[in-house]
């Protein structure tokens, strides 16, 4: 158990600065006269990374270099290689934006995050199945995710770990947290990946271009071709209208490539990290923000677009603020989206109704 681990280990980060007994603050600043304590409306953020690995230190790097947050804390099994990467962040403090970084295998550090950014996993092992891999990555969460919600019982969880929105559906179920408040990185980051291969067919930056893959963070994913826009201009009716052709089999071939991206990263560099860093460190803007973006992400689904065979957490263009998942928006898909829309949700649910849930809260067991 980390807690154990965590009391052999000595605090990763020291918060007062003291030299022989001697307070520098305090002999190195006079206060005012008459001045008063903080404001009681000072607000303080927090951000807790669970998982030091490739994924999550790109994430904690990207959180920092865009002030995102006042507090990043950072929980791994390993206390070596997460004092390393303490200690390395730390470093750059002549560079960063001021934020209080702290590390420890011990839960307690997370205690009053505002969001918790959940990406340890455990890897495949050689001729293991997925179905194997997924049911050892519930018992990580069966251990995880309990001491999150019993740190900050008013954060936000953030899944990142794969399979994501299995592991999300998961989270929710293990932290007893409202549905609003558990969200999976899903299809933010393939959504990211479509808009730049689209951008790149086009000429154009990928920052005018709107375009959503919502479903399953994998192989059933799907494109929501009918609803791309390029500076506003919705580019299929805009083709037709035009009677300017196009082939079916040239956007497919698009997909694939969003489909394949992370297999080539992963071939080629041996993970992917940083694209899911801005990815990831997106969402926390918006969420901590308040900033009301849409973004693909991973939430319950049921309800929608008639998903109703199950409790399914799959990405929809989601509106994120402060409150977690504001809301889902009216995308309009058509009669072949929303099939595969609904093939996707099967998917995911056929894994999940193969798996053991032990202990937590949540909305009920499996
Ligand atoms: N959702 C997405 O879009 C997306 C994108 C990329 C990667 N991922 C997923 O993110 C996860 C992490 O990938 P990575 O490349 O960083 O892997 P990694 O192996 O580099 O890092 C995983 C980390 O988790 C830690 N860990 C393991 N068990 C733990 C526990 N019980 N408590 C705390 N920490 C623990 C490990 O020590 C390790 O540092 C994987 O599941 C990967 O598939 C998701």
């Amino acid at each position: 158990m980390e807690e154990e681990q965590g009391s052999h280990v000595p605090p990763l980060s020291s918060g007062k600065s003291s030299l022989q007994g001697l307070d520098i603050a305090h002999a190195f600043f006079k206060p005012l006269l008459q001045s008063a304590p903080p404001s009681s409306t000072k607000r303080h953020t927090k951000v807790s990374v669970i998982g030091a690995g490739n994924v999550g230190m790109a994430i904690a790097q990207t959180i920092l270099t865009q002030d995102l947050t006042d507090e990043l804390a950072l929980v791994d099994a390993k206390p070596e290689k997460l004092r390393g990467e303490m200690l390395d962040l730390q470093h750059a403090a002549a560079f960063l934006p001021r934020t209080r970084i702290l590390a420890s295998v011990d839960y307690s550090v997370t205690t009053g995050s505002d969001l918790c950014i959940v990406t340890a996993g455990a890897r495949q092992i050689p001729g293991e199945s997925r179905l194997n891999l997924v049911q050892r990555n519930v018992a990580l969460f069966s251990d995880i995710v309990p001491r999150l919600a019993s740190h900050s019982p008013d954060s936000i969880l953030l899944i990142v770990s794969n399979p994501v929105d299995v592991l999300t559906y998961v989270a929710w179920k293990l932290s007893g947290f409202p549905s609003n408040r558990v969200i999976g990185s899903g299809t933010n980051l393939d959504s990211s990946r479509f808009r730049f291969l689209i951008a790149d067919h086009l000429d154009v930056n990928a920052q005018d271009v709107q375009a959503y893959i919502v479903g399953e963070h994998g192989d059933s994913s799907v494109a929501l071709w009918s609803s791309i826009s390029v500076g506003g201009v919705p580019v299929l009716s805009f083709l037709e209208k035009k009677e300017i052709a196009y082939e079916k089999e040239a956007l497919e071939r698009i997909h694939k490539a969003v489909i394949g991206s992370a297999y080539e990263v992963i071939r080629l560099k041996g993970y992917t990290s940083w694209a899911i860093g801005y990815s990831v460190a997106s969402l926390a803007r918006s969420l901590l923000r308040d900033q009301r973006r849409i973004h693909p992400v991973s939430v319950l689904a049921k309800g929608f677009y008639g998903m109703d065979a199950g409790e399914v957490f799959l990405s929809l263009p989601a509106q994120l603020g402060r409150g977690g998942v504001l809301a889902v928006t009216h995308v309009h898909l058509t009669d072949e989206e929303a099939e595969r829309l609904r093939d996707s949700a099967n998917a995911i649910l056929e894994v999940q109704n193969q798996l053991h849930l032990g202990g937590g809260g949540g909305g009920g067991g499996v």
